[in-house]
């Protein structure tokens, strides 16, 4: 049976930088109050006047992972795309990478699973590796959620939180014995669907519905998130998915060289950092940066830990995600 690796990465961040400075000019928040309970500092919103897109900076970010593996778009067997903010409602965004990129007529698969995208993406990708079926895999993670979020203080416990960007890897045949993907994880439990969520506009609250209400109350076209419990729960499946990720392949919290959580909140990563006893070189954020950017978050902190020269040969690296859903997933890596 083969086994795979990551064999490329990349990343792209729109040019617009957010401060929390800015956001207190639209909405009745501070610097202080995201500072303290987000760890976020800035975050990057896509300017609408660029041509920035989940699929064209997804598409930017693929480019880069593709040359970093140093392969071409022609060789890439299939492609993976995660997000919650598609262009379009459909057709998925994988397509458009394929057509950007000029792939062949391979298949293009849309993930929604929203923060666990891109580790639902890894653990997809590695099992068709492993049966033989594909050798080059293109995975994308990308979202706009700018666009879509509530400007004004009605909105602030989510509007805060969420940046746009992409991050892409290719995940590649291993040829070398006890390296690669070593096991990925994957859960999830749907009764609470709605603590995290998006309802509108949707199958069960159609467009033409919403207008004819006209309801200014109505904000069921925006995220909806009880941010206490979804912060709960976070912690407790960190802490279970990642201890199931080292006890599957016998490690111990002292054998990561890095970890890369999902950066949904500083003060979650804090916390799973503490309570599995890492130092700060074991652990990787750059939420103060760019915000939660859901299925891009952990391609994109990857790639900047990769550039930074964190993540070298030999590494053990443990990718970690939890989010609406709830979907949770882990991923051993030995680089
Ligand atoms: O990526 C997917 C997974 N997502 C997560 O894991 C996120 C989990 N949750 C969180 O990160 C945190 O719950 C938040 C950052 C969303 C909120 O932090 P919190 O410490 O749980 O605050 P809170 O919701 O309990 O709100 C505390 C107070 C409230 O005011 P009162 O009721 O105490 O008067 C809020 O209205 O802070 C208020 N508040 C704000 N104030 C200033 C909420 N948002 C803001 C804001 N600026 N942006």
């Amino acid at each position: 049976m083969y086994s795979s690796k990551i064999a490329g990465i990349g990343h792209y961040v729109p040019d617009n930088v957010v401060t929390n400075d800015d956001l207190s000019k639209m909405m009745d928040t501070s610097d202080e109050w995201i500072t303290e309970r987000t760890g976020i500092k800035e975050r990057r919103w896509i300017d609408p006047k660029s041509d920035d897109t989940p699929s064209t900076m997804g598409t930017k970010a693929a480019r880069i992972a593709i040359e970093n593996a140093g392969i071409t778009p022609d060789d890439i067997d299939f492609i993976i795309f995660a997000t919650l903010s598609p262009d379009y409602y459909f057709p998925g965004p994988g397509v458009m990478v394929q057509d950007q990129l000029g792939i062949r007529e391979v298949g293009a698969l849309d993930v929604r699973n929203q923060c666990s995208g891109f580790v639902y993406s890894l653990s997809i990708a590695d099992q068709f590796i492993k049966t033989g079926m594909y050798e080059n895999i293109l995975i994308v993670g990308a979202e706009n959620h700018s666009g879509g979020l509530e400007r004004s203080t009605r909105g602030r416990g989510v509007t805060v939180i969420f940046g746009d960007g992409a991050g892409a890897v290719v995940v590649q045949r291993n040829e070398e014995k006890g390296s690669g993907i070593l096991s990925t994880h994957l859960h999830s439990e749907g009764k609470h669907a709605k603590e995290l969520a998006l309802e509108g506009p949707s199958t069960l609250r159609w467009v033409p519905e919403i207008i004819e209400a006209n309801d200014p109350e109505d904000s069921s076209y925006y995220p909806y998130m009880n941010g206490n419990f979804v912060f709960k729960h976070a912690v407790t499946r960190f802490m279970e998915v990642i201890g199931e990720a080292l006890m599957t392949n016998g490690y111990k919290p002292e054998d990561i060289s890095l970890m890369i959580p999902h950066q949904a909140n500083l003060r979650i990563s804090q916390f799973v950092q503490k309570k599995l006893g890492l130092s700060d070189d074991q652990v990787y954020n750059n939420i103060m940066r760019y915000g939660n950017t859901t299925a891009a978050s952990i391609p994109l902190a990857m790639s900047e830990a990769w550039q930074e020269g964190k993540i070298q040969s030999g590494d053990l690296l443990c990718l970690a995600a939890f989010g609406s859903g709830f979907t949770w997933a882990s991923a051993l890596i030995r680089w």
